[in-house]
């Protein structure tokens, strides 16, 4: 999809669709007066009938009108005017991409980008609209071979502005593109099947990331490059599956090349079956899901590829299945990981923070400046949190703070959750350093724990987006986050 900004007045502006506001009670705003009154007055004439009172959500497309610069004017609810705000604000917009991708528009132009909106400046309205845009227009990579979502027709989006927000506003365009862009590529890659979306894939997929981007470099590792690196912990996780494992490294410089990097770590478990400690059946399949971490990382390197982004990044994937077989690893075993350290694996579906930890020790060569793993880690954290909120966790206030702020700025918000001593006492083994499980309650955060046992010296934040990372139901998606939580991090760093 292509974005621009136009600061010309709505009256001399050309479009197949105008997007404007209704507020509560029927009120029109500025631009939807001027352009209705332009053009015959229907829209005035509905809204007095009452077929628009301006409820958030409300939708009517005007379609051959009088005169007028536009050839459909969409008309949006947006509620109590004093109170119209970000969120409200991103499902109008909403509203008005689903109804027109009915139509056969090509191009629309939002106004609504001009209202007042409480929490937030141009440059996020515009930011907005093209995730959005984007987002609707997105397609599931589906298998079907009959009744397929036909493809959204609209391919360009404009956003209204005045003479002086313009700057601004294509910012917030560029910068919305980007994250879509990488939202649409982790979606792309979690949406596939595990038959499909297999560690070699997801090789390929950071391989093809490399030729499209000259900023961005890539070394695969296999099985036996991580048993030289003694990744026992990793590799333990692997055994039970004939697909072959994958450790990916990406590398992103777009700063000097002494600056060091803020590195990614993505959960990469293509296929989470629990292994010997087998899963239930119901909802199975949703473990296809469980390399939303990995997919994130490689969204957030497209997004910050397309931006040219002044940062360096190193993205360290672990990718392999966990699966029950004969050469499974079973409930007692003793593994050593890439750092020295004896794990017990008292439960072999607590497998993601044994790939973690060695991707983690492996991420040291890089001498991060900060290091962020992201990992759907725990069913604990969508009990503590819910699918609203990414649980966070973290050795360091500062960096803390700022992944918060960055999600509340990208509409991907986390929320802080603890680490700590006490926490950890329960992952205490008699026969190992230290158990990969410790009781039922806490989950969340005694895995969290388990990560922070290997990320000593290192300024560290977990991301659990077990909960967020992709939505269940009738409409089982990957939800593309929190790829804009990251790339907004990393734009304000
Ligand atoms: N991939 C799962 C976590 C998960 C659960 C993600 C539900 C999304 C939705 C992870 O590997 C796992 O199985 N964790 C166990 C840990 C337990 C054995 C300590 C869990 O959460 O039950
Ligand atoms: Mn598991
Ligand atoms: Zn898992």
């Amino acid at each position: 999809m292509e974005f621009f900004a136009t600061s010309s007045a709505p009256a001399r502006q050309r479009t197949e669709c105008a997007i404007v506001g209704v507020y509560d009670k029927g009120v029109l705003s500025e631009t939807a007066s001027e352009l209705d009154s332009r053009s015959g007055g229907r829209l005035a004439k509905l809204v007095k009938k009452g077929d628009l009172r301006g409820k958030p959500g409300d939708v009517i497309i005007l379609a051959d009108l009088d005169g007028g610069p536009c050839e459909r004017i969409v008309a949006i609810g947006l509620g109590v005017k004093g109170a119209f705000n970000r969120k409200q604000y991103r499902r109008a917009l909403n509203a008005a991409l689903t109804a027109i991708a009915k139509t056969n528009a090509r191009e629309a132009i939002n106004y609504l980008a001009l209202e007042v909106v409480k929490d937030a400046d141009s440059y996020t309205l515009a930011r907005i609209a093209a995730e959005v845009a984007g987002n609707s227009a997105y397609r599931i990579p589906d298998h079907k071979t009959a009744n397929k979502r036909p493809k959204s027709r609209l391919t360009k989006l404009g956003v209204s502005t005045t003479r002086s927000d313009r700057s601004s506003v294509e910012r917030g365009l560029e910068h919305g593109r980007g994250i879509v862009a990488g939202m649409s590529l982790m979606r792309d890659l979690a949406n596939q099947p595990g038959n499909v979306c297999t560690p070699s894939y997801l090789a390929n997929a950071a391989k093809t990331l490399a030729r499209e981007y000259r900023a961005i470099k890539t070394r695969i590792l296999n099985e036996a490059d991580c048993r030289k690196l003694k990744m026992g912990s990793f590799l333990s996780v692997t055994a039970g599956t004939d697909e072959p494992a994958r450790l990916i490294v990406l590398e992103y410089y777009g700063a000097e090349r002494s600056k060091a990097p803020v590195v990614l770590v993505g959960k990469g478990v293509t296929f989470d079956t629990g292994g010997i400690s087998l899963k239930p059946p119901p909802g199975m399949d949703e473990m296809k899901f469980d390399m939303s971490g990995a997919a994130c990382v490689l969204g957030t390197f497209r997004a910050i590829a397309e931006l040219n982004l002044p940062i360096n990044v190193v993205g360290v994937v672990p990718a392999c299945e966990n699966m029950p077989s004969g050469r499974a690893t079973k409930p007692g075993d003793i593994v050593k990981s890439m750092s020295g350290q004896t794990i017990e694996v008292l439960n072999t579906d607590a497998e993601g923070r044994l790939i973690l930890c060695d991707a983690i020790t492996y991420a040291r060569r890089f001498k991060p400046d900060t290091l962020i793993d992201i990992a759907t880690l725990t069913g604990a954290c969508v009990m503590a949190l819910g699918n609203q909120m990414s649980g966070l966790f973290s050795n360091d206030d500062e960096l803390s703070n700022a992944l918060a702020e960055a999600g509340k700025r990208a509409d991907d918000r986390a929320w802080p959750l603890p680490i700590g001593e006490e926490y950890a006492e329960g992952l205490k083994s008699n026969f190992a350093d230290m158990a990969n499980i410790a009781g039922r309650e806490g989950g969340a955060i005694t895995a969290a724990c388990f990560l922070a046992k290997f990320t000593d010296g290192l300024k560290w934040a977990h991301l659990d987006v077990a909960g967020t990372a992709y939505q269940s139901g009738a409409n089982k998606s990957s939800t593309g986050r929190p790829v804009p939580l990251l790339v907004d991090y990393l734009i304000n760093r």
